[in-house]
């Protein structure tokens, strides 16, 4: 029995920027009040990860334990917790839903404020640590902290999924599938019959892909580099594909004039480029085309396009978490995945041991994974 006690658990620990992970074993206090401790089984390995792990994260600490896109089983829960007990099956929420803040009550956007400034800082509401490692402590990520065999999180960042569904597959619904399937539903809210363009075919683009079919979309572009994405992207419900590489005397936008009718009704930009999220918005449509931006850019970096776009009636838009209101939407997606309307098991191109996880980082780089999942 382990409730009241600290854990002691294997983690991958980042100690400073741009260096491997390292495994250790790490302390893990038991939850405070509004806390809950879990059982991680299986985590997927983001971008975001990455880009904090490269320090360029301006509110980056370390040493951190990393890893956003978790699914586990509760452990114990700390005084007043009332929404999951132990051995349930949650996922961890970046996004929280504390059903009570200005934004939680305001039914025009998902993103949750109550434990903003905390979760920014790597400490918990209380702004303290439950994290140590050889007499250090260490930060928490995003509130989540998922690659570690046991985490806490604040009650309001946890959400209870079906305890059928695979956690090394829906750990993945805590972030990139659920991101770019909810901006083409939730925030472009694409209509049926329409042309979509998505720029970037990772894990997110594929997301928006499947979300842009779900919504009846007649046509969807996908828009990448790199030509080996684009048999997966056609798998996903992708129509028409465009190389910039393959027209290297014309920008995008006249190639995109050229193929079609006067551009796309909807575009999404996936890859976090500033230049790629111009290229996306001058792509849409004079008069409706609208451009979703959810490819997280360079801290600094600044976005710029011609006023005379959005005059003439191109609309641009950017989403979080795919605009899901998360401790609500979650759940619900698991069961979309188990009742076969989601793909979520194609997205897992490598399942690794934690002790791989390097390796994980490694084939994100290369572009070689879609997603990897480390199991525990
Ligand atoms: N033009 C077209 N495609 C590009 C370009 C470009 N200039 N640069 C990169 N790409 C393609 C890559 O070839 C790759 O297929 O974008 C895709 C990005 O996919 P992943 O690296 O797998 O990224 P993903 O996990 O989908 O995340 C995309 O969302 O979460 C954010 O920070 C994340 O910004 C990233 C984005
Ligand atoms: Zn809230």
């Amino acid at each position: 029995d382990t409730i009241g006690k600290v854990i002691s658990c294997k983690a991958a620990v980042a100690w400073e920027p741009k260096k491997p992970l390292t495994i250790e074993t790490i302390e893990v206090a038991p939850p405070r009040a509004g806390e809950v401790r879990i059982k991680i089984l299986a985590t997927g390995v983001c971008h975001t990860d990455a880009y904090t792990l490269d320090g360029h994260d301006p509110e980056g600490a370390f040493p951190v334990v990393l890893g956003h896109e978790g699914g586990g089983i509760v452990e114990s829960v700390g005084e007043g917790v009332t929404s999951v007990a132990p051995g349930d099956h949650v996922i961890p929420l970046y996004t929280p839903q504390c059903y009570d803040c200005k934004f939680c009550r305001n039914p025009k956007t998902n993103l949750c404020q109550r434990i903003r400034s905390t979760q920014g800082q790597g400490v918990m509401p209380d702004g303290t640590k439950r994290f140590t490692c050889k007499g250090k402590e260490l930060f928490h990520f995003m509130g989540c902290s998922t690659f570690s065999e046991y985490t806490v999180c604040a009650e309001i960042s946890v959400s209870k999924v079906d305890p059928q569904a695979p956690l090394d597959k829906v750990c993945l619904l805590g972030c990139g599938i659920s991101t770019g399937y909810g901006a083409a539903l939730n925030t472009a809210k694409v209509s049926e019959g329409s042309i979509c363009a998505v720029w970037g075919l990772g894990a997110v683009g594929l997301a928006v892909i499947m979300g842009c079919k779900a919504a009846g979309a007649s046509q969807i572009y996908g828009v990448d580099i790199n030509p080996a994405k684009f048999e997966t992207a056609r798998q996903f419900g992708a129509t028409d594909f465009i190389n910039p590489k393959d027209y290297p005397d014309k920008t995008i936008q006249e190639v995109v004039m050229s193929l079609t009718d006067g551009g796309f009704d909807y575009t999404f930009e996936c890859i976090g480029s500033v230049h790629t999220m111009r290229a996306a918005l001058e792509c849409c449509h004079k008069g409706w085309g609208e451009s979703t931006i959810i490819g997280v850019a360079a801290a600094g970096q600044e976005i710029s396009t011609r006023p005379f776009q959005l005059v003439t009636g191109r609309v641009w838009r950017g989403s979080a978490f795919g605009g899901w209101k998360s401790r609500d939407a979650v759940p619900k997606l698991v069961d979309e995945y188990m009742n076969k309307k989601l793909k979520v098991d194609e997205f897992v191109t490598f399942t690794l041991p934690l002790g791989q996880i390097n390796d994980a980082f490694e084939y994100m780089h290369t572009g070689k994974s879609i997603r990897s999942v480390i199991v525990f």
